[in-house]
């Protein structure tokens, strides 16, 4: 079997990255060879695009160049960490993918940047491929932003970008997302992300087990 490529995708916290973490160390356990990533920052200029991008004040630059941005790190990202893995036999876990720059960029912006423009930036930096699988956890934003809020003032971070933006911000981001899994539901499987994490990790492995049989 060629070796997965499999993104997490949702609203502030859902819950992805510890999904993530959990999914890996199961996957560990089994002896499979797994590389855990994030977008933005995958890499290391990654990590100075991810600064600009979810740090300081919402209207910092308008969408057009945020897209761009987004798609810098997500080509490199590409180039220099997932394929090389995935090449190497390697399972590649990533913590949002192209699916957040829709949702967020058209979805969520209200349509600020067309899908043809978001199809030719994914086209010029990704080409044909596409993720295996994606788990898109699903929450009412309303109590995903409660986890992240408090995760935050806990973490003292500065990422709270986007958590800043208005509820109603965030309610199109969720619709959105249900979208992009009715347009591709062999790729996506949308889970209810407002459950206990044990519960939430145990339908992520059965849907793990049925679709690469591990
Ligand atoms: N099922 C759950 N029930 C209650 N709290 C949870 C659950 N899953 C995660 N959390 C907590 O909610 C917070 C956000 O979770 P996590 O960081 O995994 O979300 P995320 O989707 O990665 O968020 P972000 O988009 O901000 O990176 C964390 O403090 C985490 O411990
Ligand atoms: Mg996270």
């Amino acid at each position: 079997m060629k070796a997965p490529f499999i993104t997490f995708e949702g609203g502030e916290g859902s819950g992805k990255s510890t999904q993530i973490s959990l999914l890996c160390e199961y996957l560990k356990g089994k002896g499979v060879d797994v590389v855990v990533t994030k977008e933005p920052g995958g890499t290391q200029i990654g990590v100075e695009l991810r600064r600009l991008l979810v740090q300081g004040s919402i209207d910092k630059m308008d969408a057009n160049a945020e897209a761009l941005l987004f798609f810098a790190d997500r080509r490199i990202h590409m180039t220099q960490l997932v394929w090389p893995a995935l090449e190497n036999g390697q399972w590649v876990v990533s913590d949002r993918f192209a699916d957040s720059t829709t949702a967020y960029q058209y979805y969520a912006y209200n349509k600020r940047l067309s899908k043809e423009d978001i199809d030719m930036l994914y086209q010029f930096a990704v080409g044909n491929f596409k993720p295996d699988l994606t788990i898109i956890l699903d929450i009412d934003p309303k109590v995903g932003l409660a986890r992240s809020f408090k995760k935050a003032e806990g973490m003292k971070t500065k990422e709270t970008r986007n958590e800043n933006r208005v509820l109603e911000f965030h309610q199109n981001l969720r619709q959105g997302y249900l979208e992009i899994a009715k347009n591709e539901p062999n790729r996506c499987v949308v889970l209810n992300a407002d459950q206990t994490v044990v519960a939430l990790h145990q339908e992520i492995l059965a849907v793990i087990k049925e679709r690469f049989g591990i």
